[in-house]
């Protein structure tokens, strides 16, 4: 079964208040650049999706890499775009700001959509958790982080997006809207180095670790 990674990157980063995210750099390499390199070798093809004023940039810095495709106003859109774009049999969804993907998530990701056709990585919480507004205790114990990557037969994915629009479901990740669609979704064990950089702490971290990472 052929395979493409689909990254969508055309997040503003209004959090991390540095401009596009996809363009922050760690150790000279930008988080867009890290997230191709990390599928190189391991997939058929390689699609990003960015900010259409920036996909003329993209398609001259990424040239070999990766095919460019305009992304939309949400994370949703964006891999919607993605996914009519691209063509393979099994698409892996991955966030641009999680720059540290091992080779063996992957691997893992992929063998659980081809055994079962839907798959995402998720991790343990460490933190004790509450609802802050009563202050309830949450057991973590059965809870999970959903990162990515997220990997689906690529119908499928296509099939759980085109029923969202149709009835304007909105959801942070992929997964789930298969799951809404009634199909079960493995759970892959995912990785601490699959953070997401999402504020100006995460980026200091994630700099810091970038040369370890590289070594
Ligand atoms: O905003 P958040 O950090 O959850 O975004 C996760 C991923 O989705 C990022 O890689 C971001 O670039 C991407 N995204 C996108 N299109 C949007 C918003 C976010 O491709 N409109």
């Amino acid at each position: 079964m052929s395979v493409a990674a689909l990254i969508p990157a055309a997040g503003s980063g209004v959090r991390l208040g540095q401009g596009p995210k996809a363009w922050v750099t760690l150790a000279g390499e930008s988080l867009l650049s890290r997230a191709v390199a990390a599928f190189e070798g391991c997939v058929d093809e390689v699609w990003v999706g960015v900010a259409p004023a920036l996909s003329a940039r993209a398609e001259e810095e990424l040239s070999g890499r990766a095919r460019v495709v305009c992304g939309g106003a949400t994370r949703q859109e964006s891999v919607y775009n993605l996914l009519r774009a691209a063509q393979a049999e099994v698409v892996l969804v991955h966030d641009a700001a999680r720059p540290f993907l091992e080779a063996a998530v992957i691997e893992r990701v992929v063998a659980a959509v081809r055994a079962h056709g839907a798959a995402s990585v998720v991790t343990a919480v460490a933190d004790s958790l509450i609802e802050a507004a009563s202050g309830r205790v949450v057991d973590r114990a059965p809870l999970r982080a959903v990162q990515t990557p997220q990997g689906f037969r690529r119908e499928l994915l296509l099939a759980a997006h085109e029923r969202a629009r149709e009835r304007a479901l909105e959801a942070t990740d992929d997964a789930a809207l298969v799951r809404a669609l009634g199909h079960p979704v493995a759970l892959v064990e995912g990785s601490s180095w699959l953070f997401k950089v999402t504020t100006p702490a995460d980026l200091e971290l994630a700099r810091a670790l970038a040369p370890l990472w590289d070594a």
